[in-house]
């Protein structure tokens, strides 16, 4: 090779080298939700390519809500056969999962460019789709169709030691496929109408002298938390998922926005900030854009770049147990990869750059 063009391919190689040594957080997360919408192998390839570009070094694979289960579990084979599936008001069926060897075929492709991957088993609601598969898991026991519309759906898991159990076996399997030392046992969103309706549960409430339903949650997270840590992993929770408390060793990702993360960092767990008016990149980015849903906000690149996932609230000690930030992309209006490209840049990249900031 000419030697002007092998000094020019040192020098970019360099300044990438220092653009990573720049970054200011060890944790740089990049989501994706594939339960609403599925994206194959390849199109995850990709994403993983485009990742590694902006120096994420976390992708956060939302892989079960309640629209779909993704994850070929052996040892409970209806999780896929029913779960993965959803009839469409067209009468049409939309699926796919992904199969155990793909799943190790994504995490090596991932770690050779440099790239963890942490699952998330969202637990214990948005499951319809696992309650659909196995109806047990419900306190009702009745069963349900893995739903074609978005929301917040009232059927979760029951707290039961048959539930419990379950989940212990999927999560046999996650580690094993996962060398993450992180697991995202979600937590998000759990309405808890149905718990309020189960004589099982007012029992166990009793038993254990629990007083809010928050402590229910709090009492069947505490299990698969255990059960991760008993392993040698931590769980990160979504912030409502620690109102009950959480283990001294789970780290709370903050996404409503940044005061979940506030009041962990202040009681000593890590943070993860994920503030959805800054990091939730399947909000509209340009004003000329139609919003898709009434939750979202407009959130443009200017905005990305003015993150910081630091608080002026926290001591300087207390910021830092703040390990890092992540940027989302749920999918319930992101159909196919040319949407997904759309939604994810440019603002990646001001997040990226976000993230080279400490304060
Ligand atoms: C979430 O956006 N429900 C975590």
């Amino acid at each position: 090779m000419k030697p002007a063009i092998t000094a020019i391919l040192l020098a970019i190689a360099g300044h990438a080298h220092a653009q990573q040594d720049a970054f200011a957080f060890s944790y740089r997360g990049m989501h994706l939700d594939v339960a609403r919408h599925f994206f194959p192998k390849e199109v995850i390839y990709r994403y993983l390519d485009t990742l590694a570009v902006y120096g994420i070094s976390h992708f956060h694979w939302h892989l079960t809500d309640d629209q779909g289960w993704r994850i070929e579990i052996k040892k409970y084979p209806r999780l896929t056969s029913i779960g993965a599936y959803r009839r469409e008001p067209d009468g049409s069926t939309y699926g796919g999962y992904y199969t155990q060897q793909d799943v190790r075929d994504i995490v090596n492709y991932a770690a050779a460019k440099g790239i963890t991957v942490v699952p998330e088993i969202d637990l214990p609601g948005h499951a319809s789709a696992a309650i659909a598969a196995y109806p047990f898991l419900s306190c009702h026991g009745r069963q349900i169709e893995v739903p074609a519309r978005w929301g917040i759906f009232r059927d979760i898991i029951c707290p039961t030691d048959t539930a419990i159990r379950f989940f212990q076996d999927v999560l046999d399997e996650v580690l094993t496929l996962f060398p993450s030392p992180y697991i995202h046992l979600g937590g998000d969103e759990v309405p808890k109408h149905q718990w309020r309706q189960s004589d099982f549960v007012k029992q166990l409430m009793k038993k254990n002298n629990i007083k809010y339903y928050r402590g229910v949650q709090r009492y069947f997270t505490e299990q698969l938390e255990r059960y991760v840590e008993s392993k040698g992993r931590r769980c990160i929770l979504w912030g409502e998922a620690v109102r009950g408390g959480a283990s001294p060793r789970s780290i709370i990702m903050s996404w409503r926005d940044k005061y979940a993360g506030i009041r962990a960092a202040r009681k000593g767990n890590e943070v993860i900030m994920a503030p959805r008016f800054y990091c939730y990149f399947d909000y509209p980015q340009y004003f000329s854009e139609k919003k898709p849903a009434f939750w979202m906000t407009y959130l443009t690149w200017r905005k990305v770049a003015r993150f910081t996932p630091h608080s002026v609230w926290l001591t300087k000690r207390q910021n830092e147990k703040i390990i890092g930030a992540e940027a989302t992309l749920w999918t319930e209006y992101v159909p196919d990869e040319k949407k997904l490209w759309h939604q994810l840049l440019p603002r990646l990249k001001y997040f990226s750059e976000a993230l080279k900031k400490d304060r």
